[in-house]
């Protein structure tokens, strides 16, 4: 599908500074692992819509692919006492996870193993599992505790009927699932991911608003409207004069995990000659970006001083105090741009100071349909106690994000306003190929290039 050729991309640089230049001129230095990712070409060979169309290619998906990675399925605050339980349901498997009175997490298959009947169908607190059927029941470390006429199945007396588990992992709050043992640790599968959220402290984070909705498009179509900032002057233009889109930088960092920074309080290089000033530059990011600022906040840009650089003395004082910790050393990049990760496959946690954004993308039945989840998590201030658990909303078809999130909501709704047209346009296409841009659109195809790997050999992943 692509050639894997891991020269750099040189020759396809935007016009205009380069987020490592613009990272260089801000008040404080970025990590060093930051200005190290490199974008490698990958090829220009396009894609085929069936990857996205055909309900053929969906189940060597969820056969070969869905059994074999770590996905993320819950935060560690939704599951804060032994017998809390979070049903985290994908591709076809259904999972209950538990707390267990030791603290650790385990997953089971969430199906009775009499005649099949889901065990759980909702969250919450359980002190075992029986199911509501005929009344089997299981202790919730998963090991069988009683059944009703046990006398009538004396065949099952040297039968396992403890219920079957997934293995589980986490890191930084996130809590992950794998169906099948074996393979790479979480550990291994992440890379170098950890060491890029170590400063900005994802265990202290909790979820402060979460809300999902059925997208009719493919789970890839959808996750790839969020993987690169070259469709922001179709879709977004009124970000333009405080985003540097095309100045962002795509970088991959192993199989599993790629990044794009796109920086802010910076005018895009789309709009080159449009003579905005420092002022009118903060006034458009501040109407516009309710990720970072309060809603109907002003900010004076000093004479002689960038948006940027003022923006990043803004938010470094309202973050210190949101999160009760002194974050002087934080960069201008750090409080401000979009640090927007991908892990393979339908996970993504976005970096920095900011109140970070978490996109996640399941499947939905089919190839045609997508849960989209959006989460922000908030910093718990040091020493404060986690707030309540927030639940996943789940909006109708007629409502709209911003509804629920606002700006950022209205951003989103933006990006949904393509997406059913992409998936009946892919079904329509004559051509069957869709052609990406060599440097703004290589995570999609880092993606795919992880993809196939799975679909061709169902045992990668496994560690040599
Ligand atoms: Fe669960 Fe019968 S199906 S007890």
């Amino acid at each position: 599908m692509v050639a894997n050729n891991t020269k750099e991309l040189s020759a396809a640089r935007a016009p205009g500074v380069s987020w490592d230049e613009l990272a260089e001129a801000d008040s404080r230095p970025v990590p060093e692992y930051l200005k190290q990712g490199s974008c490698p070409d990958l090829g220009s060979e396009p894609l085929s819509t069936e990857r996205y169309t055909s309900p053929e290619f969906f189940q060597r998906e969820n056969d070969r692919m869905w059994p074999r990675v770590w996905q993320f399925a819950a935060r560690e605050e939704e599951l804060r006492n032994p017998g809390d339980v979070v049903v985290y349901e994908n591709a076809g498997r259904s999972y209950a996870l538990t707390r267990q009175q030791d603290g650790s997490v385990r997953a089971f298959f969430n199906v009775c193993l009499h005649r099949g009947r889901k065990l759980r169908t909702a969250d919450g607190k359980v002190g075992e599992f029986r199911c509501p059927y005929h009344g089997w029941t299981w202790n919730i470390d998963g090991s069988l505790k009683t059944i009703p006429s046990r006398w009538d199945f004396k065949h099952l007396d040297d039968e396992p009927l403890n219920l079957p588990e997934a293995e589980v992992a986490s890191w930084g709050g996130f809590i992950f699932v794998r169906e099948e043992q074996g393979g790479p640790s979480l550990k291994e599968f992440l890379g170098e991911l950890p060491l890029h959220f170590e400063r900005w402290l994802p265990e202290r984070r909790y979820t402060t608003a979460w809300v999902a909705k059925v997208v009719p498009a493919n789970w890839k179509a959808t996750a790839e409207a969020f993987m690169e900032a070259y469709h922001v002057i179709a879709t977004h233009p009124q970000i333009m004069p405080f985003t540097g889109d095309a100045n962002s930088k795509y970088s991959l960092h192993g199989d599993n995990v790629n990044l794009a920074i796109t920086p802010f309080g910076t005018t895009s290089p789309h709009l080159h000659g449009a003579g905005l000033d420092e002022q009118a530059i903060m006034d458009a990011f501040l109407r516009y970006n309710g990720r970072v600022v309060p809603k109907d906040s002003t900010i004076e840009v000093p004479a002689g001083v960038t948006a940027r650089r003022a923006m990043g003395d803004f938010n470094r004082r309202r973050f210190s105090e949101m999160a009760g910790m002194d974050l002087d050393h934080a960069s201008d990049a750090e409080v401000q741009d979009a640090f927007t990760y991908n892990v393979f496959p339908n996970f993504s946690p976005w970096g920095g100071f900011s109140p970070a954004v978490v996109y996640r993308w399941r499947p939905w039945q089919d190839q045609d349909h997508t849960l989209m989840e959006v989460r922000i998590l908030g910093l718990v201030p040091e020493g404060e106690p986690l707030p309540d658990v927030v639940r996943m909303q789940m909006l109708e078809p007629h409502q709209n994000w911003a509804e629920a999130l606002g700006v950022l909501g209205s951003i989103i709704d933006q990006d949904m306003g393509n997406l059913p047209h992409v998936q009946a346009g892919m079904k329509l296409s004559k051509t069957k190929k869709l052609q990406l841009a060599n440097s703004q659109e290589v995570r999609i195809r880092h993606f795919h290039q992880t993809l196939d790997k799975y679909l061709a050999d169902p045992g990668h992943g496994e560690v040599e």
